[in-house]
């Protein structure tokens, strides 16, 4: 009989000992879509985002949930979805991925994702592609598009074209070995380093990141015509 201990693929452990979080920043205001709440809690066709969000991580692969929310939101979400853990964000993106993983920390996963409740259109499919490249033995993995306008970059008085081509929009969630992550997010913290997602952190930390095919679905609802656009593309009103 073959020792069910001993994986196949070599150093991978087999698939039924790995785990695979999800963690969700929910916790912004939405200042610049300026609702009466914040934006994760705004619904599109029934569901508010931070909903959308961890359907489509359950359905692509996570078995564990975090949701990290504004303090006051706590208990209205944790009622909501008793099979969540949701804990209380920060002041910035960056400490509230920060306090979802230190909510990992009692029993850490061997994998986890990180993903914006604001990208609440991500499809599962999404999800799937980046659990199953950190799966693969690839540490900090993000899923990415093509840029669809022409870019400048610009300097005191002066621009310059840059080649879309090379050009890649970076989008959530992003997978990492769970290690690497918390790893990374320690190191930023002591070197006071801030940045606008993880894989970034992940890279400073000297980690190759790897891309994935992201999905226009995925876009960030940041403004009013995303909210609208949102509200079309899943048929509520
Ligand atoms: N986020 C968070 N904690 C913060 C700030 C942001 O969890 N202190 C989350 C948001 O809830 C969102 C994601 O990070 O899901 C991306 O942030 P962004 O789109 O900028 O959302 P907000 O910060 O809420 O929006 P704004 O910047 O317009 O206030
Ligand atoms: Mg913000």
């Amino acid at each position: 009989m073959p020792d069910e201990s001993v994986s196949p693929d070599g150093d991978k452990p087999p698939e039924s000992l790995t785990s695979v979080a999800g963690v969700i920043v929910a916790a912004g205001s939405g200042e610049r879509l300026g609702a009466d709440r914040p934006k994760a809690m705004i619904e599109v066709a029934g569901r508010p985002l931070w909903r959308w969000a961890v359907d489509a991580m359950r359905e692509g692969g996570c078995e564990r949930i975090i949701v990290v929310t504004p303090p006051e939101w706590v208990a209205v979400v944790a009622a909501a979805d008793p099979d969540a853990m949701v804990v209380p964000g920060g002041d910035s993106r960056q400490e509230s991925v920060g306090l979802g993983l230190a909510a990992l920390a009692a029993e850490p996963p061997q994998y986890v994702l990180v993903h914006d409740a604001a990208r609440g259109l991500t499809p599962a499919a999404v999800v799937g592609r980046v659990v199953a490249s950190v799966r693969d033995g690839n540490v900090a993995v993000t899923p990415v598009v093509p840029v669809a306008d022409t870019i400048r970059q610009f300097s005191d008085d002066t621009s310059h074209l840059l080649d879309r081509h090379k050009l890649c929009a970076v989008q959530t969630p992003q997978g990492f070995v769970f290690d690497v992550l918390t790893r990374a997010h320690a190191k930023a913290t002591a070197k006071g380093l801030v940045a606008t997602d993880d894989v970034t952190l992940a890279e400073r930390a000297g980690q190759p990141v790897t891309l994935v095919d992201g999905d226009a679905l995925a876009f960030k609802i940041t403004t009013r015509t995303d909210l609208a656009l949102a509200q079309l593309l899943a048929g509520g009103d």
